[in-house]
């Protein structure tokens, strides 16, 4: 089926920073378009250009889109959405003076999320979940990554990346859900290494829910009292044996190295960074793994922020995500944070929106199927200058 807009107040291509594979880019790149039309199938987009020039063998389909903005689908790329209670009682605390690691050496932090998710009933998960994903995209945002990760047993964990697959197929094809297999995400307490827990939960699961092919990608938190080289390595391998994509949060808290590793293993993004040093953003500058900044997590930690110019200006593919969380960032809006992080970052225009759009799809390993956000608006700048103002229209 052909859909067909016109009278689009400004379409936003992206056409230069499609071309570009994302990088190096200029506020040119963004591709605007006032006035503007576009034909579009499933597979692909058959013409776009000036309303005026709309050809006629699309006129009569034509539905006028008259004082919206178009964009490239919005993705956040990065999510841990299925999750029960709240850890609200830590961001006092943390306000009041102590530590993200000092909370969760001391109970706090994912084992006191684990505490309330992994007893929680499967239904009740995923329908706050829903919720969740129906929030998330009324602000426009059409593909939505989810990891699972606050259960840490075996059965919990199966249970969380089944009540993702479940969203998935609830969701499709309105909203489109990627189903991140992170059950290495903290080490309970009844396991005496990180090297146990991998081996004993992570490994047998990931085998047995890839075979069920319910998993688009694999993840693992590689940090000081989280997991360790090695715990990657074997993971990765085995991902890969699989022909499962992997993800890493990497150099969230200290430079331990996960830029480069994220690269020897072709990772799909290597995501947080806020320390990576020289010779990690070198090593991700040459490469095809997309660097997701979190800033919500940054921001929200009170911790320094990635450097995102430097990465930039190496000639990284950057991506921009939420991290949407119970406990490092309780933020779901990726529009508010993007708008808000990208003077910080020193993004032109064109980083900003590359970042959430096709550089975030890229970072979930995704084709460049035709997905589009619509905002009420008469220009993309609009949006980002109102800062958590939602814009957002669905035509449905
Ligand atoms: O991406 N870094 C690991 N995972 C989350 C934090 C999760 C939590 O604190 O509950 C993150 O920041
Ligand atoms: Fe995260």
């Amino acid at each position: 089926m052909i859909t067909v807009w016109s009278d689009i107040s400004e379409l936003a291509t992206l056409s230069g920073a499609t071309k570009k594979d994302g990088r190096n880019l200029l506020p040119d790149d963004l591709g605007l378009i006032s006035d503007a039309a576009i034909a579009f199938d499933q597979d692909k987009i058959l013409w776009q250009g000036k309303s005026s020039s709309l050809p006629q063998q699309y006129q009569h389909s034509a539905v006028s889109l008259k004082d919206h903005v178009v964009t490239p689908e919005i993705v956040d790329s990065h999510t841990h959405l299925v999750f029960a209670g709240n850890r609200a009682d830590e961001y006092k605390m943390r306000l009041d003076g102590a530590d993200y690691q000092v909370i969760a050496a001391s109970g706090g932090g994912i084992l006191s999320t684990m505490n309330a998710t992994k007893d929680a009933d499967e239904e009740e998960l995923f329908q706050q979940a829903k919720a969740r994903i129906e929030r998330i995209h009324s602000y426009g945002v059409g593909t939505i990554e989810i990891k699972s990760g606050y259960a840490l047993t075996l059965e919990g964990e199966r249970k969380l990346s089944q009540v993702i697959a479940r969203l998935k197929s609830h969701f499709s094809p309105r909203v489109r859900i990627m189903n991140t297999f992170m059950a290495a995400h903290a080490v309970p307490k009844n396991f005496k290494s990180s090297k146990d827990y991998i081996e004993t939960i992570v490994l047998p699961l990931l085998k047995e829910l890839a075979s069920k092919g319910i998993i688009d990608a694999v993840d693992i938190f590689h940090e000081n009292g989280y997991f360790s080289f090695d715990d990657v390595e074997k993971t990765f391998t085995l991902a890969q044996d699989l022909g499962i994509a992997v993800k890493i949060h990497a150099d969230e808290f200290g430079d331990n190295g996960g830029a480069a590793l994220a690269v020897k293993h072709n990772a799909l993004s290597a995501d947080h960074l806020l320390c990576t040093g020289d010779k990690g953003i070198a090593a991700l500058a040459n490469s095809k793994t997309v660097c997701t900044l979190l800033p919500g997590t940054g921001y929200f930690l009170g911790k320094p922020q990635a450097r995102a110019r430097k990465l930039l200006d190496a000639g990284a593919k950057v991506a921009i995500a939420s991290d949407f969380n119970p406990g490092s960032c309780h933020v779901d809006n990726i529009l508010l944070l993007a708008s808000l992080a990208a003077p910080n970052y020193k993004m032109n225009s064109a980083e900003l929106w590359a970042a959430i759009t096709i550089n975030a799809r890229d970072a979930l390993g995704l084709d460049a199927s035709p997905r589009f956000s619509i905002f009420k608006a008469n220009s993309i700048s609009e949006i980002t200058y109102s800062w958590g103002r939602n814009f957002s229209v669905s035509l449905t």
